[in-house]
């Protein structure tokens, strides 16, 4: 099987912008929702220096101007107030990827609201239950919009901040630009990426930058949260010369652990807290590789103070966080068995789907837009993938049955893993995105314990916009 990656020209394009280096920490505006007023996050378009300094700005669509949008950052189990307005010329939405969230809240459009229109505005006001790393994002042309830029970071601090003397964050996205440095608009619903690998660009950034320095000290314990935004590709990160542990994923914590080989994969939507000691000497340097693909691909770099050494007292902590207020273990027994057949896509084997109730062959289908199925069905549609009572155990039975790795996502819920191809996964841990390969299959379970209307879907936003979308009820 062939992945559809534009080697050469990715690498080519980034020779270009290889010398430029500026340094570059945490340089984003930080929102809190501590004061009465709501945050206000306006969409619309702007521009963002993908390509570095030396290039034309490319022309996208941001948060509050910015790509990505400001971190917003809040207390674990408070209220987040936001008022959401659309200056783009489309509607949209927010959606809080990971939120255990009140389900009219969730930012979907069509399904928990209605897209706001261009000028329109809406007010989210959530709970946020789980400290840990989040994001936000659209839930209405996704694999347009996340595209050209609309995302950001939604960081929920546990109440008592574990002991770390500096944090990064880590927005790595995947963009398709022109030579020019501008959004290839042209190739937007190509069904050639839409019934492939999805949207696969050409271009890395790291907090919207080309290989950013993030400047640390020697000595001192970082957290870095690390976050996948690209609306398809899976990125795989080494950090040189140092031993990152893996302490939460999708946001909830997970017993600390070096992960294999030390690589650390993230599917789209996928989020990864490490925590890092930096044990270099001032003055060093250490890149961080994309390495998913032949060639190791510079993403950003560790760039160390060069006199400073911090002797820190957060490197004598222990590296766990506290467990947020999720179930710890599920009980099988009743459980309600779900499954989910994914078929369809390039040199697949579907050769027909339900779409809009009627039963279509495969030309048919991708004449209107779609290449894959959940269980047959291809799109979201008036019934829901399954509806259970509310407190009742799932049993997600995910079969990969394409040629094509998927990101299934589910709303308002986190799920653990309770076997991969047969057998218990070492490392256990709730997630919100769910990678497979192809043929292989997972069993997740979950505790429906969020009522309302819940998308489950592929977070290759190609993948979601050409089929693999439903829904559940949790009543
Ligand atoms: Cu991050 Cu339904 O999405
Ligand atoms: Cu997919």
């Amino acid at each position: 099987m062939t992945r559809d990656r534009p080697a050469a020209s990715r690498r080519a394009f980034l020779g270009g912008a290889a010398a430029f280096a500026g340094l570059y920490g945490l340089a984003f505006r930080h929102a809190t929702a501590a004061s009465a007023e709501p945050i206000r996050l306006v969409a619309g378009p702007a521009t963002a220096p993908l390509m570095g300094p030396d290039k034309a700005p490319a022309r996208v669509w941001g948060y509050n101007g910015e790509v990505p949008g400001p971190v917003l950052r809040v207390p674990q189990g408070t209220t987040l107030a936001l008022r959401f307005e659309n200056a783009l010329p489309q509607a949209s939405t927010v959606h809080w990827h990971g939120i255990r969230i009140d389900n009219a809240m969730d930012g979907v459009a069509g399904l928990t609201q209605e897209a706001v229109p261009p000028g329109g505005a809406f007010d989210y006001r959530f709970l946020v239950p789980d400290a840990g790393t989040f994001w936000y994002h659209p839930h209405s042309r996704s694999w347009e919009q996340l595209a050209r830029g609309l995302y950001g970071l939604l960081i929920v601090d546990e109440a008592e901040p574990p002991a770390f003397d500096r944090e990064l964050v880590f927005l790595a996205d995947d963009w398709r630009l022109t030579a020019e440095g501008a959004i290839d608009e042209a190739s937007f619903g190509h069904m050639r990426d839409w019934s492939h690998a999805g949207r696969l660009g050409n271009w890395l950034t790291i907090n919207g930058r080309s290989q950013p320095d993030l400047a640390v000290k020697a000595g001192e314990r970082v957290r870095i949260r690390l976050a996948n935004t690209a609306t398809a590709r899976v990125m795989t990160f080494r950090v040189e010369g140092h031993a990152p542990q893996v302490i939460a994923l999708d946001g909830q914590p997970v017993q600390p652990h070096r992960p294999a080989q030390d690589l650390i994969v993230l599917a789209p939507g996928a989020r990864c807290d490490l925590a890092v000691d930096m044990a270099l000497d001032p003055g060093s340097e250490a890149p961080i590789f994309e390495v998913s693909h032949r060639d190791p691909l510079l993403a950003a770099r560790l760039v160390y103070d060069p006199t400073a050494v911090v002797r820190s007292n957060a490197s004598d902590a222990p590296l766990g966080l506290p467990d947020n207020p999720l179930a710890k273990d599920i009980a099988l027994a009743g459980a309600l068995r779900a499954p989910l057949v994914m078929t369809g896509g390039a040199m697949g084997r579907m050769e027909s789907a339900v779409y809009q109730g009627e039963t279509l062959g495969i030309r048919e289908l991708v004449a209107k837009g779609q290449a894959w199925a959940f269980n047959g069905v291809a799109g979201r549609t008036e019934t829901p993938l399954f509806e259970a009572e509310r407190g009742r155990t799932v049993v997600v039975e995910m079969a990969n049955e394409t040629r094509w790795p998927h990101a299934i996502h589910l709303h308002g819920h986190h799920v653990r893993e309770i076997s991969r191809n047969g057998r218990k996964p070492e490392v256990s841990a709730w997630r919100d995105v769910v990678l497979l390969d192809p043929e292989e299959r997972v069993e997740a379970a979950f505790v429906a314990d969020n009522p309302g209307k819940w998308m489950i879907h592929c977070h290759m936003l190609e993948h979601q916009a050409a089929g693999m979308a439903s829904w559940f009820k949790v009543l």
